[in-house]
């Protein structure tokens, strides 16, 4: 099922964002798409062969895989598999892209970032996504996240507030679905404010948001079903805590929330989450 707000040409996503020079994937996406891990050079030749991907990023992202493996970025065999398979150099600007599977955060314009590939895959590992679960992102940015994310679900959701990114990164996925990566028809792209959340979209089981905040908005609590999770950064600016937040309900039906700290304390600076008045971005939604 596909839902889309708004659509653009591709025209724009190709000025800005990279669009390394593969051909259409030669298979089509499935949820039987196993990539070997046992060696690079496995790896490579059967991305090459069911991705129609470059061996230059494949070789890069299966090198990345493996120390995100050992960092404990990625907890369970489906992060794994999600991670192998999102072509992070489809999501980086051309200029960004011999750095795309750095350990770094990267300039995608607009004056802000798409997070690194270990920050993504800790994150995305906490909320532990199932297929058929519904996820909503704040903060679509490049739209690595949810790429990665619909490698997970077939029902992603996703709002961005800036209008010419938003309308850049629907550019870039349709571009994509067009050349065979139709996993990311699961996607559905908003450009408005996330502090409000997707209401017609909801409830979610999963809610994952990548600019930081100094308190929990409670829309995006509201809109989490009982039992549901959500990442989010959390913290003055420039110094947010990225905190795993659990709605939990008791058989009497009161709330709680359960928060844990998903790098036990260290402080991971994010972009702010700022806020939409009339058309205009003005100031954040800080207290
Ligand atoms: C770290 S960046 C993007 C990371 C992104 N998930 C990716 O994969 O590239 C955070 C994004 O949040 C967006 N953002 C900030 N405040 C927002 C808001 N109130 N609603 C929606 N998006 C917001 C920013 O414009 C920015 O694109």
């Amino acid at each position: 099922m596909k839902r889309r707000t708004f659509l653009i040409g591709a025209a724009s996503a190709c000025l800005e964002a990279s669009l390394p020079a593969f051909a259409d994937t030669p298979q089509a996406y499935s949820w039987d798409l196993s990539p070997p891990t046992d060696s690079r050079e496995a790896f490579v030749k059967w991305a090459v062969k069911t991705r129609g991907e470059d061996p230059k990023y494949l070789a890069e992202r299966f090198d990345r895989y493996r120390i995100l493996v050992a960092n404990r970025d990625l907890w369970n065999d489906a992060n794994k598999r999600a991670f192998l398979l999102t072509p992070r150099e489809e999501f980086c600007l051309k200029r960004n892209l011999g750095r795309a599977y750095d350990n770094a955060f990267l300039d995608i314009g607009y004056g802000v970032t798409i997070s690194g590939p270990h920050v993504v895959g800790r994150m995305t590992s906490s909320i532990d996504v199932k297929k058929g679960e519904k996820v909503l992102e704040i903060g679509t940015g490049s739209g690595y996240q949810s790429a990665y994310l619909s490698h997970l679900t077939d029902k992603v959701w996703t709002i961005e507030i800036i209008k010419p990114l938003a309308e850049r990164t629907r550019g870039v996925y349709d571009d994509l679905i067009k050349r065979g990566y139709n996993e990311f028809n699961a996607i559905s792209t908003k450009n408005a404010d996330g502090y409000f959340g997707w209401q017609e979209a909801a409830p979610f089981d999963k809610i994952i948001v990548t600019c930081g905040i100094d308190h929990i908005p409670p829309p995006l609590l509201q809109q989490l079903k009982p039992n549901g999770i959500m990442v989010i950064p959390v913290g003055p600016p420039g110094a947010q805590h990225i905190l795993k937040v659990v709605k939990q309900q008791a058989s009497d039906g009161t709330i709680t929330v359960a928060r844990s700290d998903i790098y036990n304390g260290r402080i991971v600076p994010f972009v702010p989450f700022t806020k939409l008045e009339g058309d205009k971005i003005v100031g954040t939604h800080n207290k």
